[in-house]
């Protein structure tokens, strides 16, 4: 039988109602991408969980079958969510599949083109907020408890539940869990789920990396930031809904939280484009973070295995590209033109 999704294929692992009626668009089985270059030069075997090959381009498909899933199943007619944007061009597209209405809020002028277009595209209504993500959550979260409207924002359990599968691959590809995996960190949902996720499948616990940006690390400074700030917009968040578990999840694995500067996150970036790998800033963070824990911290890497996480494709944030390189070349349609710029 050719592959049906996450629900079908882990679905006995995961906790969700009876009442679930699935909604899938094949979401999950994403490849563990070797890094052989940088591997090598880190003394170490290293893999690229490509999260960004899911049908909207990032991991947040896992959790949006399961808690679309879960909302269709209940009943309910219209879902909401707060987005840096990942988030609500999956709730847009599996509330399409289900034939939901969406709602989704952003923090205006500060989602990425790729992602914008694909909330619009499912159909979702976008609503722009006069301020943060955090406040957008806020306001969702408010609006959910005085109304029918179901929440999909990662506070919602059935999320966790569906991003737990990507741990569950990890283990199934490499046969046991890695000595380390690196990850970005935003909202602190997936460092949950990834943390759930390898418990519970018992094939070994990696230690957890958590990397969040400089301008936007309420989990290393230990307090919220009110004014996040960050090139890496996914993560552009100053009050994780999850910060207690992700910090729990970080301890328990003997690992940490730590930040990267915006110029680390795009070295990385650079990098992983360099092995063929193009992915959005936020999905750099992983790689940023393993980079400097191995350069300053004496984190020892040397013959362990290690997974990063890279969230999101590269094509949900074309103008980070574009914007630092000069434009393309114009020539005249003639071959002399042509091989004079070439030779
Ligand atoms: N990477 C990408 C590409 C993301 O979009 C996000 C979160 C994260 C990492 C962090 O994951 O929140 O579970 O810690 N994006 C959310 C969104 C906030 O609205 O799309 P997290």
């Amino acid at each position: 039988m050719s592959y049906q999704g996450i629900l079908h294929r882990y679905g006995h692992l995961l906790d969700l109602p009876a009442h679930t009626r699935a909604i899938s668009l094949l979401e999950g089985n994403t490849p563990l991408v070797p890094l052989p270059r940088l591997g090598h030069e880190l003394g170490c075997e290293l893999f690229v969980k490509y999260e960004g090959l899911n049908p909207t381009g990032s991991f947040k498909d896992r959790g949006m079958t399961a808690a679309i899933s879960e909302a269709l199943g209940r009943g309910a007619q219209t879902v909401i969510c707060a987005s840096t944007g990942n988030t609500a061009a999956s709730a847009a597209a599996y509330a399409a599949r289900a034939g939901l209405r969406a709602i989704v809020l952003i923090p205006q002028g500060k989602v990425a083109a790729g992602k914008l277009a694909g909330a619009i595209a499912y159909g979702a209504e976008v609503i722009q907020v006069d301020g943060s993500f955090d406040d957008a959550l806020a306001l969702v979260v408010e609006i959910t408890q005085k109304t029918p409207l179901a929440l999909v924002n990662s506070i919602n359990p059935y999320r966790i539940e569906g991003q737990k599968s990507s741990a569950f691959e990890i283990c199934d590809d490499l046969g046991a869990a890695p000595d380390w995996l690196c990850l970005p960190v935003g909202n602190a949902g997936n460092i949950t789920a990834y943390w759930a996720g390898f418990k519970q499948y018992q094939k070994g616990l990696p230690q957890i990396l958590g990397v969040q940006a400089a301008g936007a690390a309420p989990l290393v400074l230990g307090h919220p930031v009110e004014k996040p700030e960050t090139v890496a917009t996914a993560i552009r968040i100053g009050r994780p809904a999850r910060g207690e578990q992700a910090l729990q999840a970080a301890q328990e694995s003997r690992g940490q939280i730590i930040a990267v500067s915006d110029a680390e996150i795009l070295q990385a970036q650079k990098i992983l484009a360099s092995e063929g790998l193009w992915v959005e800033p936020a999905s750099a963070a992983g790689i940023a973070g393993l980079l400097a824990q191995t350069q300053s911290a004496g984190m020892e890497v040397r013959g362990k295995k290690i997974v990063v996480v890279c969230t999101g494709h590269g094509m949900k944030d074309p103008a980070i590209i574009t914007e630092s390189f000069t434009s393309p070349k114009v020539i005249p349609a003639d071959y002399d033109s042509l091989f004079a710029l070439v030779e």
